[in-house]
């Protein structure tokens, strides 16, 4: 069976190793993920249910943030993305953009010193520039108070969309291409070019996560997600927890991952596979 290794602390590699071998897990199960994302849908939904606000929704949205990053961290998940707000949220009523905004706010503020103590660095993937100036101010504070942590990381996707993400990398190719500090070959591998996304420091999601039933991936880490495995789930997300967390990831262990080789060749190694080819490969 083929194992994804750990990445050492403080050094997530942008493209896992490949051990041809297992690894110190039971043979018939994956690691752990090391980068779990979750795509947190359902908080309109679980409100309008209860006769509530939709904010309501999005406050108990909240508290499952905080419940997933602690169980998160007890799963021994190294790194945990949540997709907090697209850049297509922007059009949705102005006062519930707003109350997102103060949601992201108070949380940070209560956050922090839970953050530190348990040694959680934050990190954050869009154009932040563009959030609103207490938002943005309290995210960079954390994100100072927070970022010599290496063991565990929580990237919150704020006015994030894949497609965007894909053109500000392109512009930073260009910039950095006509600057001379980068050569145009550069480009021709993926490991190359990915430098220039928002995720270049993290590894790739293992796992994607989404709730409330549907199944799409809403412009979130397109490139990133292309080897992940997926869990949709019908559970609305102030409803999802630790539990249900463990549940998805305990579905992600049973499953094997190909990276485009047969499953012949990951159940069974052998000399094919010591010149498998690398997972970016199809
Ligand atoms: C999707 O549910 C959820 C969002 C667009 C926002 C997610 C935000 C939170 C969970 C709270 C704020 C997060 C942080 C990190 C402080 P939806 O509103 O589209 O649900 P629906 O499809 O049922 O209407």
């Amino acid at each position: 069976m083929l194992a994804l290794s750990a990445p050492a602390p403080g050094a997530f590699g942008a493209i896992p190793t490949i051990h041809p071998f297992p690894m110190s897990h039971s043979p018939a199960l994956l690691p752990v993920p090391a980068h779990v994302a979750i795509i947190m849908d359902g908080n309109g939904r679980w409100a309008k249910q209860r006769g509530l606000p939709r904010l309501e929704g999005h406050r108990r949205g909240v508290e499952s943030v905080r419940a997933v990053v602690d169980a998160s961290r007890a799963l021994g998940i190294r790194c945990l993305t949540l997709y907090a707000f697209s850049v297509e949220n922007w059009r949705r009523p102005e006062d519930e953009v707003g109350g997102l905004m103060g949601l992201l706010e108070t949380f940070l503020g209560r956050e922090k010193a839970n953050l530190i103590k348990n040694k959680v660095r934050l990190r954050a993937i869009g154009r932040i520039s563009a959030l609103p100036p207490r938002a943005r101010a309290a995210l960079e504070d954390v994100m100072a108070a927070t970022a010599h942590f290496t063991e565990h990381t929580l990237v919150l996707a704020l006015n994030y969309g894949a497609r965007t993400e894909i053109l500000d990398a392109a512009r930073s190719f260009a910039a950095a291409v006509a600057a001379g500090e980068a050569r145009l070959a550069d480009a021709d591998t993926w490991e190359g070019f990915s430098r220039h996304l928002y995720t270049a420091d993290l590894p790739d999601p293992d796992l994607v996560i989404r709730t409330s039933g549907e199944s799409r991936l809403s412009n979130f880490l397109l490139a990133q997600a292309a080897y992940a495995e997926f869990v949709f789930t019908p559970v609305l997300w102030p409803d999802f927890g630790a539990r249900e967390l463990e549940a998805a990831v305990n579905d992600y262990r049973r499953r094997e991952r190909r990276y485009g080789l047969t499953g012949d060749q990951v159940t069974k190694p052998g000399p094919a596979l010591h010149s498998a080819p690398a997972p970016a490969v199809i």
